[in-house]
């Protein structure tokens, strides 16, 4: 198997409705189905959600990343799916998760409200590298709490 890895990094509009309830138990159903299948595909990476947006990052070799990402691109959980970064890596960084969950906080959310402002996700106003990092920190920090 080809072992050259990619990155690929992802925004959306988040489009479930309703109660706190039903949005967390939206989540735990694409957290569920996402852990099993990447597992098995070798894809790794995080998700990262407020009531607004998504942001994804996969990691894993490109057939497999672009064969998950056709099935995620095509759920109507959200929409405006824009892709900012899809580029060679040397090394996973999500390593040791099939799905890492993020989750939410104030400052993410007040983060996100940034990026909506600024760019109503105009792709070519962000970048794959913010987005990666912004996961990347939080989830460091959730590993400490
Ligand atoms: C924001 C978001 C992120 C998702 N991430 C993944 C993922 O990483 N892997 C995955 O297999 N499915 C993911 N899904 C779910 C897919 O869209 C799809 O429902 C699922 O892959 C279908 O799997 P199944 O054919 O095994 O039922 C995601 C969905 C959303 C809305």
């Amino acid at each position: 198997m080809d072992k050259t890895l990619y990155r690929l990094v992802y925004l959306s509009r988040n489009t479930i409705t309703g109660d706190d309830d039903l949005l967390q138990e939206e989540i735990r159903g694409i957290l569920d189905v996402s852990q099993r299948n990447n597992r098995q595909a070798g894809v790794t990476g995080a998700l990262m959600f407020n009531t607004g947006c998504f942001a994804q990052v996969l990691e894993g070799p490109h057939n497999r990343i672009q064969d998950t990402f056709e099935r995620i691109q095509c759920d109507p959980r959200h929409s405006h799916v824009s892709v900012l970064a899809f580029d060679r890596v040397e090394a996973r960084y999500f390593s040791d998760w099939d799905m890492a969950f993020v989750g939410q906080n104030a400052q993410r959310i007040e983060q996100f409200a940034g990026f909506n402002e600024r760019s109503s996700f105009d792709a070519k106003a962000l970048d794959g590298d913010t987005v990666f990092e912004l996961l990347r920190t939080h989830l460091d920090e959730a590993e400490q709490a």
